[in-house]
């Protein structure tokens, strides 16, 4: 995607977010799976920004790290004055650029790349508004900002609920916070922003009716409610998610994914599955998934950070953790925990079985109750295991240790030592046999009992 001019992001995060009651700060709480903010992030760069500038207040410490990975800097804002102070603090930052300005808020994470572009064109529409601002009519209007607007989407008021009159309030087009404004612009007017309001601070808003003041318009742009819900505390984050997750699942199936029972199906933002793959009620997806075409996964399957190639079957009642890669075909059944470990083209491991730091050959049969006893207490090590190998069940597999192609391991065996190509290894106890001793035991014991 492309815009009309190059764009910087400024993303306001400063706020103390007291409703959240967390020492996590307020944007890094997760959403499908990932920080709110970096939703923020992922949607800015599909634009192409020149500079992005994260203005933060207290828990700076744990937001400086995820700024960075992003490349974006930080600005800080201490004491916080509202959030026209708050984008005033990005100037240094934004020193010597001139392109456009996209004013984005940490704690409205959902806002799709598509309208930020929208927001951008419209600024550079004939008309050049100095303020674009994004807007959404709720179901239920709240506290928000609210804006007094023509028909034609030209703003006459903007207007905190604080400070609004009965009418005012009456409006349902509410303020997101979100603009778009020229960089040229955006420091001239807010320098004019005074505070003498409800609230006493200073409200970006306002920057509108200074433009208006000197003959300038702004434009609105609705967008729907979803896209701009604010997380101000768990029980909005919870309905956020619960928002998200409905509209992925449909996401989803119109893709051509089945889902049985879509409501019990858990996504995160980065999972991507396949055409006809099939998901059965009650499964999660923790970040990190990848999914082919044509998978069957079962219910209660518990997958995060994993590969599943097309054609394979997973659960029911699998856990897939990171690093696990199910091959083409292969099959992961129940009470299967695969971790960092590979099944080859239609290897198996249909029940009860650990696999961790595992390479498992294609068309490898892994027995009922196998464990890779990967972990001495110090160190992790690693299990090899040849195409067409059969493990018998209930084998203990101690790494590092390597079993050969074709390979058979007898059932219950603890296997210490490699077992070459071919080979059979039984590692276990040979059994013995002494006739009639059950029987002459069981007599015994029953006339014992009887004398008594
Ligand atoms: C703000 C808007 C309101 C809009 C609403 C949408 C103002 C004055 N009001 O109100 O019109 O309907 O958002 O959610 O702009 N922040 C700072 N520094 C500050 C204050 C806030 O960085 O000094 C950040 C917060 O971290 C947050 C965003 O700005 O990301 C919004 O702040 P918040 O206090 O939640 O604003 P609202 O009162 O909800
Ligand atoms: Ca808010």
């Amino acid at each position: 995607m492309t815009t009309p001019k190059p764009f910087a992001a400024i993303v306001l995060a400063a706020g103390k977010g007291t409703r959240m009651k967390s020492d996590l700060h307020k944007v890094l709480h997760p959403l499908a799976g990932r920080p709110m903010i970096d939703h923020l992030f992922a949607s800015v760069a599909t634009l192409g920004p020149e500079l992005q500038v994260v203005v933060v207040g207290s828990g700076r410490d744990q937001l400086e790290p995820v700024a960075a990975a992003h490349g974006a800097s930080v600005a800080v804002q201490d004491p916080q004055l509202g959030t026209a102070h708050a984008v005033q603090q990005a100037e240094a930052a934004l020193a010597g650029f001139d392109g456009d300005v996209l004013i984005l808020y940490g704690d409205t994470p959902l806002v799709e790349p598509s309208t930020m572009r929208l927001m951008l064109e419209r600024l550079n529409a004939a008309d050049a508004p100095a303020v674009v601002v994004l807007a959404s009519r709720p179901a239920d209007p709240l506290h928000y900002g609210r804006i007094i607007a023509g028909a034609d989407g030209t703003i006459f008021k903007m207007v905190e609920y604080k400070d609004a009159t009965l009418e005012e309030r009456a409006t349902d087009l509410c303020n997101s916070g979100l603009m778009a404004v020229r960089a040229q612009d955006l420091f001239a007017l807010l320098g004019r922003v005074g505070n003498d309001n409800a609230a006493g601070e200073y409200y970006l808003p306002d920057i509108v009716m200074i433009a208006a003041a000197d003959g300038r318009k702004s434009a609105v742009i609705e967008t729907a409610e979803w896209e701009v819900a604010g997380i101000n505390s768990r029980g909005e984050l919870a309905a956020v998610e619960a928002e998200w997750q409905r509209r992925r699942r449909g996401w989803f199936m119109a893709a051509g994914v089945s889902l049985t029972a879509p409501e019990t199906v858990w996504f995160s933002a980065d999972t991507e599955i396949g055409r006809d793959t099939v998901v059965a009620p009650n499964v999660f997806f923790g970040p990190g998934v990848r999914v082919g075409e044509g998978v069957r996964i079962h219910s209660f399957s518990h997958i995060e950070g994993a590969d599943i190639l097309s054609g394979a079957e997973v659960g029911p009642y699998a856990r897939l953790r990171p690093g696990a890669e199910i091959g083409e075909k292969a099959k992961v059944g129940n009470f299967v925990e695969v971790k960092k470990a590979r099944l080859g083209r239609g290897a198996k491991a249909n029940h009860l079985s650990y696999i961790g730091d595992a390479e498992i050959g294609a068309g490898a049969n892994i027995g009922a109750g196998t464990i890779t006893c990967n972990y001495d207490g110090f160190f992790k090590y690693p299990t090899r295991i040849g195409e067409d190998a059969f493990i018998g069940s209930n084998s203990a597999l101690v790494a590092p240790v390597t079993v050969g192609k074709g390979a058979i391991v007898g059932a219950g065996s603890v296997v210490t030592r490699d077992v070459a190509d071919g080979a059979l290894a039984v590692c276990r106890a040979r059994q013995e046999e002494r006739p009639g001793w059950a029987a002459r035991f069981k007599a015994m014991m029953a006339a014992k009992k009887k004398a008594r």
